[in-house]
């Protein structure tokens, strides 16, 4: 081939490869990864591990099986965030009729992924739900691996407190107080009665109920198991032991009786930011924030974060993780789901900067934004052009 045309033919790959390179946010278009496959990673979470980050979410697949769990947890790797290397399954469902706990079509939601300095080992936690059993097993599980992409290999799953109560519970709420059984749900009384425990009894041999999870290492290395208990109807906040894959048996309540879903949360200035969503299943609704100077709290309940049109329903989406953003200080990105149960392989996902207003987390919509975003005074982050 002449130079002249190999120089033109070199030319055109080399643009060809940079046009596949993505410079931007598009929250809620589809995302390709590296293979221009659109991202299979749901209810995700990401860990940053030596100047990489690493995406891990559900993987779905397309028709009405999908919900459940037939391949496992999906990992990516990146390190600009926009643009995504497919590192395959990192922790694989057991085969079908083989018994396990995690056998292909139980329920697996919302895989958080951390890194334990002590044993040098990849910590996967995620929520379970037996197979054939719909949410009522409502478990949260974990795998472990020493590679951050995996093989991850399970290890168990747990109702966690099982026989201790939460830190500050009254002696007077150990037992069930007359009449409460009768109560009418959402009355006043009622909601008294779920912060004294009502449920909180209820599953004290078995141990809480673990659904919608997130998990988070604070500045001291102590990690804890954030989740939707009592029936969704309280968040606990569970510490885990020093290898994290296990329970210390410190724990306590969030919300009680506020009905949240979804925990995502970060720690800005000393303190810890909570957002949730409502409970209204694969429909999305407002998110709501939270923020406390401890992690055991009190928690005190802000507004919905998100602004502006569809502020209502997150922007059609629901929370999954707050991600730090590495080398810049304070900077989150809110990450969300946009379910499509009919072919949940489908589902989009949004991201978009967090921002503060004092203690007050904010969302805007941003059709395309960059991580320059983060670089602007913060009370102005605003969409890219
Ligand atoms: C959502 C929850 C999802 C999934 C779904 C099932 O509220 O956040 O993770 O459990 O309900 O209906």
């Amino acid at each position: 081939m002449p130079k002249r045309l190999l120089l033109a033919a070199l030319l055109t790959l080399a643009g060809a490869a940079q046009a596949q390179q993505r410079t931007a946010f598009a929250p809620g278009q589809p995302w390709p990864d590296n293979k221009d496959t659109h991202l299979n990673a749901h209810g995700a979470g990401v860990l940053y591990d030596k100047g990489r980050y690493y995406l891990f979410g559900e993987h779905k697949v397309a028709g009405p099986k999908g919900n459940s769990a037939q391949v496992g947890v999906h990992c990516y790797s990146s390190k600009d965030l926009y643009n995504w290397q497919d590192e395959g399954i990192a922790f694989a469902v057991a085969p079908e009729g083989s018994g396990s706990e995690v056998e292909k079509g139980c329920v697996l939601e919302r895989p958080k992924v951390v890194f334990n300095k002590q044993t040098g080992q990849y910590v996967m936690w995620f929520h379970l739900e037996l197979k054939g059993k719909g949410y009522a097993a409502a478990r949260t599980a974990v795998a472990v691996a020493s590679k951050p992409t995996g093989p991850y290999r399970y290890v168990r799953s747990y109702r966690p407190g099982a026989g201790q109560w939460p830190l500050g519970f009254k002696d007077e709420w150990k037992q069930p107080a007359p009449g409460e059984k009768d109560l009418k749900w959402w009355t006043p009384e009622w909601r008294a009665a779920v912060a004294q425990g009502s449920f909180i009894r209820r599953d004290f041999v078995p141990g809480q109920m673990a659904r919608d999870m997130t998990i988070f290492v604070d500045d001291d290395g102590k990690a804890y198991n954030i989740h939707s208990s009592e029936e969704n109807l309280t968040l606990h906040v569970a510490e885990l032991t020093a290898d994290y894959q296990g329970f210390t048996g410190r724990w306590n309540t969030i919300a009680p009786a506020g009905h949240n879903e979804a925990p995502a949360i970060c720690k800005r200035g000393g303190k810890y930011y909570l957002i949730t969503s409502g409970c209204t299943g694969w429909a999305p609704n407002a998110a709501r924030s939270f923020v406390a100077s401890s992690i055991w709290g009190p928690w005190q309940q802000l507004d919905n974060p998100a602004t502006g049109p569809d502020a209502d329903s997150t922007y059609h989406s629901q929370s999954t993780y707050l991600l730090p953003v590495a080398g810049k200080k304070d900077a989150f990105i809110f990450m969300a789901d946009r379910w499509t149960p009919k072919n949940p392989i489908e589902g989009g996902y949004i991201w978009l900067p967090l921002t503060f207003e004092g203690d007050q987390p904010r969302l805007r919509w941003a059709d395309r934004w960059t991580l320059s975003a983060f670089d602007q005074p913060r009370s102005k982050v605003v969409a890219t052009p």
